[in-house]
């Protein structure tokens, strides 16, 4: 089956992007539900407004990640969801959620890892001057923006840029890539196994 859940912490233009190529027919998926940890997400209206299922994982005081990560499994469960996309969810997940879900656990990262894990990415590229940025997505692991890539696309940094000019320019980059890995991962084009992501042709 063919149901991915999008996990969102803010405004959810990739959850957008997703919702979009599953309705053009560029994804033979169905968004079953969005879950956020920020019950504020303006991505949680959208997916209201399109009649996605919510659901909202707020961390609770004294929670250690542990405890927040099999609450968030017990939601996931109750979805039943084939596939997990992360959409700018901003909590780092522990082992046991990451090894229960592997390989079908995916995230979107705005750099071209392994160069610029973390946040703050554009920012940093033009203070490095560099001469090449984009997106990556890649399978989860337990190490942070560290598993193995699927698919990765680059664009030029312009001496003009700014790091929201970045920012926009690899967003619409990000667009395209998520649901175009999200069909591969679907069809099978596109695997994980024995830590390593497998792409036919
Ligand atoms: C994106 O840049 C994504 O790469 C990063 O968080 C941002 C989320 O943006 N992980 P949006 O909420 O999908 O607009």
């Amino acid at each position: 089956m063919n149901n991915i859940a999008v996990l969102i912490s803010g405004r959810g233009s990739n959850l957008k992007a997703l919702l979009d190529a599953c309705t053009d027919g560029r994804l033979d998926a169905t968004i079953c539900a969005v879950i956020s940890d920020n019950p504020n997400a303006l991505g949680l209206v959208f997916a209201q407004d399109h009649g996605i299922a919510t659901h909202v994982v707020e961390k609770l005081p004294h929670q250690n990640r542990q405890e927040y990560d099999r609450r968030l499994i017990s939601t996931l469960e109750l979805i039943d969801a084939d596939w997990i996309a992360l959409a700018g969810f901003m909590r780092i997940l522990g082992s046991e959620l990451v090894n229960r879900y592997i390989g079908k656990l995916v995230n979107i990262h705005p750099s071209l890892l392994p160069a610029y894990i973390g946040l703050n990415t554009h920012q940093r590229v033009i203070d490095a001057n560099e001469p090449k940025h984009g997106a990556t997505v890649h399978f989860v692991t337990e190490e942070l923006d560290g598993g193995p890539i699927i698919k990765q696309q680059s664009l030029d940094v312009l001496p003009s840029d700014t790091a929201e000019s970045l920012a926009e320019r690899v967003l619409q980059i990000e667009h395209k890539l998520y649901p175009l890995v999200m069909q591969f991962l679907i069809s099978g084009h596109a695997r994980y196994e024995n830590g390593k992501c497998y792409l036919d042709d």
